[in-house]
């Protein structure tokens, strides 16, 4: 049995403000209707003035910290995936690891949109095999509220704030654990989903700017092909996963994906009719909730999946 990176704990924030499709529809052109039948989006999350992407995934660590019952003492590595960092530099990750007490380690920030989770876990999984860490707090976090533009009805009722976390270990011998992770990106696609604005560009933060139906047609094919990727690299069939969790952008992807895989509806997790689209922090947050309630149970089969701007996109298969 190999060296395995073991989820020892989960952890959530959602900022308290929610936003309701109606509330929506009084500052543009749209309706509860359209977004319901279009996206599976009722609400989402809205960070308060003032309340940073590093408050959110402080939160969400020290809740997986809590749940793993380990010390802040005993983490190596800190990694922050967001497209939302709280300054252009340094790393939020840096500031939560300041925040969680860390006097040592190491902590950085991973940018790969909406599949940032999925690669963090893939480097955080990475150093934890190698040898270098023993104990990495990897975080999913977003504040997509500030790079929205709020008078675009095509992008502004789909994303959500949000942060969730995860504690891995590194263990001997284990069953238990991630698998693989399967990690990819095409530049080719870089304006289909993307900000107008940045340090180097344009010296602004700029707006979030999305070609939703093209980013939908990329999203379930690669999807597809990185779900078959991930099940035959472990000899693994459809019917041997307990549970998927996938980055939540739109239900009908959701359901596709599920579908294909031949999932009862019941064993996909869903959390984006709530929580809307949170980016990095999707997968997390949607992990938090079926852990914590109580559906994914140790020894189950996790297949996690995301596809972002970039285009990047990955899974990561885990033994519970
Ligand atoms: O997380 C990263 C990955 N991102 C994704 O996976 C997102 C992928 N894309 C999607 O989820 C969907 O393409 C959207 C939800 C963004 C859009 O759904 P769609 O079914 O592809 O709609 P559409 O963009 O083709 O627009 C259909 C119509 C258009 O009107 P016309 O041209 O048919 O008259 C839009 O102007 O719906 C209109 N529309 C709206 N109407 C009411 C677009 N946004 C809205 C809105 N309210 N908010």
């Amino acid at each position: 049995m190999p060296l395995r990176s073991v989820v020892l704990g989960c952890g959530a924030y959602l900022p308290r403000r929610i936003v309701t499709n109606e509330e929506l529809a009084t500052r543009v052109d749209t309706t509860d209707e359209w977004i319901v039948q279009r996206t599976g989006i009722k609400q989402r999350h809205v960070a308060a003035e003032g309340e940073f992407t590093s408050d959110l995934a402080l939160a969400a660590a020290r809740d997986a910290v809590a749940h793993a019952g380990i010390g802040v003492d005993e983490i190596d590595l800190v990694i922050v995936a967001t497209a939302t960092p709280d300054n252009t530099f340094p790393a939020t990750a840096t500031r939560v690891q300041h925040k969680l007490g860390m006097a040592r380690g190491f902590a950085f920030d991973v940018q790969a949109v909406c599949s940032g989770f999925v690669y963090a876990l893939g480097v955080a999984d990475n150093f934890i095999k190698s040898g270098q860490v023993k104990t990495a707090v990897v975080i999913g976090a977003e504040t997509f509220s500030r790079i929205l533009d709020w008078t675009d009805r095509q992008t502004c009722v789909l994303f959500g704030d949000g942060a969730g976390a995860v504690v891995l270990r590194g263990e001997e011998a284990s069953e238990r654990g991630i698998l693989s992770t399967h990690l990819h990106s095409d530049g080719d696609n870089y304006d289909l989903l993307y900000v107008d604005g940045g340090p180097s560009s344009t010296g602004t933060v700029g707006h979030l700017r999305m070609e939703g139906r093209k980013v939908f047609v990329h999203a379930v094919q690669r999807l597809a092909e990185v779900v078959e990727e991930a099940l035959s690299a472990q000899q693994l069939t459809a019917r041997d996963i307990d549970w998927l969790v996938p980055h939540q952008a739109n239900k009908r992807i959701i359901d596709g994906v599920g579908k294909k895989l031949g999932l009862d509806a019941a064993h996909v997790v869903v959390t984006v009719d709530r929580h809307a689209n949170t980016s990095a922090a999707s997968i997390p947050l949607a992990l938090a909730e079926a852990v914590h309630d109580g559906r994914i149970k140790r020894g189950e089969l996790v297949l996690l999946e995301a596809m972002g701007g970039g285009f990047t996109w990955g899974s990561a298969l885990i033994r519970w």
